[in-house]
């Protein structure tokens, strides 16, 4: 089996401000793109790793990358205007040899091996799409447009869905390939296509980095694995 990984990591980071693409973000003195990067390739699985980045940071990113000093090979492309669009545009890059596709948010840089391996080795065995989750802990409320709680949704069958998500390659380029559709996460669309979709455990350091009390959190969790804080 030979693992490919798309990095989407085009997008804008609004939600984290600071007006730079939230790849390039800095956490602990790398970017988290490079936390992710170095993340994926620490599973031996990977081989193949495609960025799709920002369209005018392409030159930056590259650069970048080369001084990274990992295994896999890296490939950068420049991103589209949508989430889906820059996973399509990385899976394009890919080498058709990769049977088993990983897709990875730049926005998860610390993302525990053990999850990458865990996914991967789920495709491997034979399911066509393969998500890590992790319980949801707050109580779930579903509201209306004038701010009234319609009713509380049953926790205990709610799951956080995270990334890496692993996907058969024949699987993804299927669900990719129906233009109309669109996803705030891969496994959606395969979802949508109509194909079965397992879950993972996940891991809470697989956490997404969208708001700036995100980064510090993210921060504390490279002290401790540094051995800076126990
Ligand atoms: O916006 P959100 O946090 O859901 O984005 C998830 C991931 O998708 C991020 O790593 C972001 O850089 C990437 N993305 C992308 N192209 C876009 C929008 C988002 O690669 N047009």
């Amino acid at each position: 089996m030979t693992v490919g990984c798309i990095i989407p990591a085009a997008g804008r980071g609004e939600r984290m401000g600071g007006g730079q693409p939230k790849a390039l973000r800095t956490l602990a003195g790398a970017t988290l793109l490079e936390h992710a990067v170095r993340a994926m390739a620490a599973s031996r699985k990977v081989t193949e790793i495609v960025i799709a980045a920002p369209p005018d940071q392409v030159t930056s990113i590259v650069s970048l990358m080369s001084s990274l000093r990992i295994d896999a090979r890296i490939d950068v492309v420049a991103g589209g205007d949508t989430r889906t669009d820059s996973v399509r545009l990385g899976l394009a890059a890919l080498p058709s040899t990769c049977t088993t596709i990983l897709v990875h948010d730049a926005a998860r840089p610390l993302v525990p091996v053990d999850v990458v391996d865990r996914v991967a080795a789920a495709v491997g065995d034979g399911a066509p799409a393969v998500v890590p989750v992790v319980p949801i802990v707050d109580t779930v409320k579903q509201v209306d447009e004038a701010g009234q709680v319609v009713r509380t949704v049953d926790r205990s069958e709610l799951r956080a869905a995270q990334t890496p998500q692993g996907f058969s390659a024949e699987v993804l380029r299927n669900a990719l390939s129906t233009a109309s559709l669109e996803a705030t996460d891969d496994a959606g669309l395969v979802e949508q296509a109509g194909h079965p979709v397992l879950v993972v455990p996940g891991d809470e350091e697989a956490m997404k980095v969208t708001r700036p009390l995100d980064l510090l959190v993210a921060e504390a969790i490279v002290r401790r694995r540094s051995g800076r804080v126990h």
